[in-house]
């Protein structure tokens, strides 16, 4: 007998639902926890602009001057000319020859697989790399291998042994993470670069990098000192370091015109709600114009990780402002936990893509915690 779910048995828990337990922010660093308040070291919103002021004005006057959306697409009747203002301040501010914004990070993957499709015989990709990147790899219709996790001889070998199987002149793409969102690691791009034959092209999912790392905020490339290259396509989310929502691919000018004119889902989808760019042009004129964000974070990163180090915690060594801790059992999650709490920490303990597949603990530093805010955390996780 079919069985039929009464509307009180669909959703009994959080847990039952698959959603995390409902979280409020109450300022820029903290969330009101079962009703108390804790610091909060989770998310993405690394320099808080989320809710800086100069963003949420721009938001604010940019729904009064002009609406919330254009609700057509940008290859009809939608193309307002603030798209083009944004695309141009991105293409400067990561110094590549265009810009192209789509509505979200994770989209900005799957409008450069529909673009290129055709031009690859083989994907490689990184094992660890986020769904995105694996949903669009799969879009390209070609074979995808699976590399193991930031190993360039692993990815050296692959290339060679498709090099020999296939044409030498195959045209390879590899596609990873720039800074891997679930263990804050760098991708060793530059060793790709410098290390695979050049026919092979990499796509680099920076959502995490842009912004945060590079002496500019250019993102894992910079980081890394390497320069825009025809070798390089690199994608970003507009909703992590810069605060609001959206995504961009960032390239050669004639990638941006084959994705207009390739890609279905560029032409078939509304673009961002105006307002949201006008957030998103002021927030990159903060992140170009306050180097002093940047200093901030990476204060408060080396900070966090030297002492966790210094009190026996392993913690990894990159730049970047995720910290993920791997708990041995469930007793030490519950004693973790606990300490997080009882030392006025949410306990950010997550199941996400990418991560083990049993959940972690995923902190995420900010410039905007308090110098008390980084002792709690790193008191809490260095109690006995
Ligand atoms: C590595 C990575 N790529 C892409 C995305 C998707 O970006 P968006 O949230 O803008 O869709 C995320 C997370 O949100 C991410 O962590």
């Amino acid at each position: 007998m079919k069985k039929t779910l009464r509307p009180s048995a669909r959703v009994r828990s959080n847990a039952e639902s698959g959603l995390a337990e409902p979280l409020q922010q109450v300022d820029r660093t903290s969330v009101l926890h079962r009703g108390r308040k804790l610091a909060y070291f989770a998310g993405c919103d690394y320099f808080r602009l989320a809710s800086h002021p100069d963003v949420l004005k721009a938001i604010h006057c940019g729904l009064d001057e002009r609406g919330l959306n254009v609700a057509a697409s940008r290859k009809t009747t939608g193309n307002h000319p603030l798209y083009q203002e944004l695309e141009n301040d991105l293409a400067r501010f990561f110094d590549v020859e265009s810009a192209l914004t789509v509505s979200n990070g994770y989209l900005s993957n799957m409008a450069v697989a529909q673009a290129l499709a055709g031009d690859f015989q083989h994907i490689l990709v990184d094992e660890r790399a986020h769904g995105s990147v694996l949903d669009a790899v799969a879009m390209l219709g070609v074979p995808v291998s699976i590399f193991a996790h930031r190993d360039v001889d692993a990815a050296r070998k692959l290339v060679s042994q498709l090099l020999k199987r296939s044409s030498r002149r195959s045209k390879l793409l590899l596609a990873t993470d720039g800074l891997f969102s679930h263990s804050g690691e760098v991708a060793p791009l530059d060793k790709y670069l410098e290390q695979l034959p050049s026919n092979v092209t990499l796509l680099v999912d920076d959502a995490h990098g842009a912004g945060t790392l590079g002496k500019l905020g250019r993102g894992t490339p910079e980081h890394l000192g390497l320069k825009p290259q025809p070798r390089l396509i690199h994608t970003i989310t507009l909703s992590k370091a810069f605060g609001v929502y959206g995504g961009a691919i960032l390239g050669p000018e004639e990638l941006r015109r084959r994705i207009i004119a390739w890609s279905r889902l560029f032409a078939g989808n509304t673009p961002l709600p105006l307002p949201l760019v006008s957030g998103v042009i002021a927030a990159l004129k903060i992140v170009r114009e306050d180097s002093k964000l940047r200093r901030r974070l990476y204060f408060n990163t080396s900070y966090i990780k030297a002492a966790l180090r210094a009190a026996g915690t392993p913690v990894n060594d990159g730049p970047g402002p995720i910290i993920p801790l791997q708990p041995r059992n469930g007793t030490h999650v519950a004693r973790l936990k606990r300490n997080l709490i009882n030392t006025g920490v949410h306990p950010p303990y997550i199941n996400y893509l990418g991560g083990p597949k049993d959940g972690y603990f995923r902190f995420v530093v900010s410039s905007e915690h308090t110098a008390e805010q980084l002792d709690a955390l790193v008191h809490a996780l260095t109690k006995k």
